[in-house]
C-alpha cells in the first residue's frame, strides 16, 4: 500500500465537513505543540477540506502575517515537514485567520461570529478551549449570548480540556453552566488518553475477537495494574499541579477512564452513548472509599531529590519542593497509586490497581492484564521461569500489545523460560495518528465516542472524593528519590499492602 493510502486507511475513510477550527488561547502552549501539529498532519492526510479554516483567537493586537508567521515558526519546531514543503504550507497558511480579542470581552464573540457569517456556504464551528480552565464558564456562556451555539446554519462544538473541575462541587458547577449554554451532544469533553491507539485497540480486541471473552473475568484474571511513568518533573506546570496531584491529574481522568474500558460489558453498538454507558455502569460498581479507611487501597508520595534517565547523567535533579513555583512545605502529591474493586459478577475480587507519578525512572504507559497462575505447579524445577500470563497494552512509548506466555528452553532438559508475543504497531514516526488528531477529527464528524460524558466525569470526581479529603488533612508525606519507583526499588509505605492478594509483584516498567 502506498503510504498515503495506508494512512487514509489507518485514520478512515469518513471525511469531516467544513469546518471552522476557532482556537481560544491560540498561541498558549497546548495549541502550539498538540493542536497546530494535529491540524497541520490532518491537512496533510487530506482530512481538512478546502474550506475548513483555522481561526486563532488571541487578546493581543496581532496582524494576520503576524499570526501567520507565528503559526509557521511554531510548526518549524513542532512538525517541520508541514512548513518545509512550500506547497503544503501555502495550503495551510491560506486557511489561517485571526480574531484579536480578550475572552471577557463580548466584541471577541461578534467579531468571530463575523467571520463565521462571512463565509460561503456552511457555518460549521468547532470551538477548542485552549485556554486555562478558569474561562471555560465564561467562553461558553459568551458563545451563547453570541447566538454561537445555534446549530441552524450549521454544527457548533465545543471542545472543553482537562482538567475538569477541581473536584465533584467544581465539576457539577461547571457542567450545569456549560450546559446552560450547549447541549450535552454539543460538548466534548476531551481526555487525550482515549484518543491512543493502543486504547482504541483495547476495545476492538476485546470485541472483534472471541477468543479473549471467556478469560476475561474474575476466574482467570488475577488483578489489573494500569500504570502511567513519567520521568519529567512538574516542570512549566508547577502551578496547575500543586493545585492538583497526581490523583486528580491523572488517575481521576485518564486512568479511570481506561479501567472502565477495560472492565465494562460490550455494548449494544458502539454508537457514543452505549459505549459510555456500559463505561458509566463500571464506575457506578466501584466499592467506595471510606475517608477514614484508605489504609491499603490508596498511597501518596512526593519525589526528593535524585538522578533520572535522560537529564544530564551524574548531576541530581531538584526535590519537588525545590522546583520553582512550589511551596517548600508542599505536600501535594507527585506519585499516587489506588487499589479499585469493581463490585459486579464479572469483576468481584480483582484488584485494579492504577498508579502513576513524575520523576520515575522510565517514560511508559501500559496496562497489564495479569492472568492467574496455572492451578498445578507440574514444572517445579524451573518454576522460578514460570510467571503468570500477561496481556500488556503499551500506551507509550511503542504502542503495542505483548502477550507473555511461558515455553520450553530449546534442549535436552525440561527448562522453561518466558517468551512474548509482540504485536508492536512499529508505526511510531511512520505517520500514526497522534491522539488529537484523532480527537480533532472525530469532533469534527461528530463522533463522541472517545469522549466524556457528564456522568462519567461527576461518577469518578464521585468516588476519588473521599481519598482527596482524607489527603487534604494529612499534614506531611512519604518521599521517593527522583530516578526510583515506589514499591520496587523506593520503599513507600503502604505500596507492598496494596498488592496484598495479587499474585507477583508491581510490574517492571522497563521491562518491555
Ligand atoms: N499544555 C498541555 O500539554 C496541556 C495538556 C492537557 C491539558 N491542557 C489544558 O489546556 C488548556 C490550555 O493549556 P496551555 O498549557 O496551553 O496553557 P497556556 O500555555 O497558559 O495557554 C493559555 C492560553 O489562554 C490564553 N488566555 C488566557 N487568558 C486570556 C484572556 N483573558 N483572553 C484571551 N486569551 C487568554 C493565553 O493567552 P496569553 O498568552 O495572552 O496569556 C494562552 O494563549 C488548559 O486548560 C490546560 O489545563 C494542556
Amino acid at each position: 500500500m502506498a503510504g498515503d493510502d495506508k494512512f487514509a486507511s489507518l485514520i478512515g475513510s469518513q471525511r469531516p465537513q467544513a469546518t471552522n477550527i476557532v482556537i481560544f488561547g491560540a498561541n498558549g502552549d497546548l495549541t502550539k505543540r498538540k493542536l497546530l501539529p494535529a491540524l497541520a498532519h490532518m491537512h496533510r492526510w487530506n482530512l481538512l477540506g478546502h474550506d475548513c479554516r483555522i481561526i486563532g483567537v488571541v487578546r493581543q493586537k496581532w496582524t494576520h502575517a503576524y499570526w501567520v508567521s507565528y503559526v509557521h515558526d511554531e510548526l518549524l519546531k513542532f512538525f517541520p515537514e508541514a512548513v518545509l514543503n512550500p506547497a503544503s504550507w501555502q495550503h495551510i497558511a491560506e486557511k489561517l485567520e485571526l480574531v484579536s480579542g480578550d475572552l471577557g470581552e463580548a466584541e471577541t464573540y461578534q467579531a468571530i461570529a463575523d467571520k463565521l457569517h462571512a463565509h460561503d456556504g456552511r457555518k460549521n464551528a468547532l470551538f477548542y478551549l485552549a485556554i486555562p480552565p478558569a474561562w471555560y464558564e465564561t467562553v461558553a456562556q459568551h458563545l451563547h449570548t453570541a447566538g454561537l451555539n445555534d446549530e441552524s446554519e450549521g454544527f457548533r462544538r465545543v471542545v472543553i480540556e482537562k482538567p475538569f473541575g477541581m473536584d465533584l462541587h467544581s465539576a457539577q458547577g461547571l457542567n450545569r453552566s456549560i450546559q446552560s449554554c450547549f447541549d450535552e451532544s454539543q460538548i466534548y469533553r476531551i481526555d487525550h488518553y482515549l484518543g491512543k491507539e493502543a486504547v482504541q485497540n483495547l476495545m476492538v480486541f476485546r470485541f472483534g475477537n472471541s477468543v479473549l471473552e471467556p478469560l476475561w473475568n474474575r476466574n482467570y484474571i488475577d488483578h489489573v495494574q494500569i500504570s502511567v511513568s513519567e520521568s519529567l518533573g512538574v516542570g512549566y506546570r508547577a502551578g496547575y499541579y500543586e493545585t492538583s496531584g497526581a490523583l486528580r491529574d491523572m488517575i481521576q481522568s485518564h486512568l479511570m477512564q481506561v479501567m472502565a474500558l477495560v472492565a465494562m460489558e460490550p455494548p449494544v453498538s458502539l454508537a457514543a452513548d452505549d459505549v459510555r454507558d456500559e463505561k458509566l455502569k463500571v464506575l457506578r460498581s466501584v466499592r467506595r472509599f471510606q475517608a477514614g479507611a484508605l489504609q491499603h487501597r490508596a498511597v501518596r508520595a512526593q519525589y526528593a531529590a535524585g538522578e533520572v534517565e535522560g537529564e544530564v547523567e551524574g548531576e541530581p535533579v531538584a526535590a519537588y519542593r525545590e522546583e520553582p513555583g512550589i511551596a517548600p512545605e508542599s505536600t501535594t502529591e507527585t506519585f499516587a497509586a489506588v487499589k479499585f474493586y469493581i463490585d459486579n459478577w464479572r469483576w468481584q475480587g480483582v484488584p485494579f490497581l492504577l498508579r502513576t507519578g513524575k520523576r520515575l525512572p522510565h517514560r511508559v504507559s501500559e496496562i497489564c492484564i495479569r492472568f492467574r497462575e496455572p492451578p498445578q505447579k507440574l514444572f517445579k524445577l524451573s518454576e522460578e521461569n514460570v510467571r503468570n500470563n500477561e496481556l500488556i497494552f503499551r500506551l507509550q512509548p511503542d504502542e503495542g500489545m505483548q502477550l507473555t506466555m511461558t515455553a520450553k528452553q530449546p534442549g535436552l532438559s525440561m527448562h522453561l523460560r518466558g517468551v512474548k508475543l509482540d504485536a508492536s504497531y512499529g508505526m511510531a514516526g511512520s505517520g500514526m495518528p497522534e491522539a488529537y488528531e484523532t480527537l480533532l477529527h472525530d469532533v469534527m464528524l461528530g463522533e463522541a465516542g472517545l469522549f466524556s460524558r457528564a456522568d462519567e466525569v461527576e461518577e469518578c470526581w464521585n468516588i476519588v472524593m473521599p481519598i482527596l479529603d482524607a489527603w487534604k488533612e494529612q499534614k506531611d508525606i512519604a518521599t521517593y528519590a527522583a530516578g526510583s519507583m515506589p514499591g520496587c526499588d523506593a520503599d513507600v509505605p503502604g505500596m507492598d499492602e496494596l498488592l496484598a492478594g495479587c499474585q507477583g509483584g508491581w510490574r517492571d516498567l522497563s521491562r518491555h
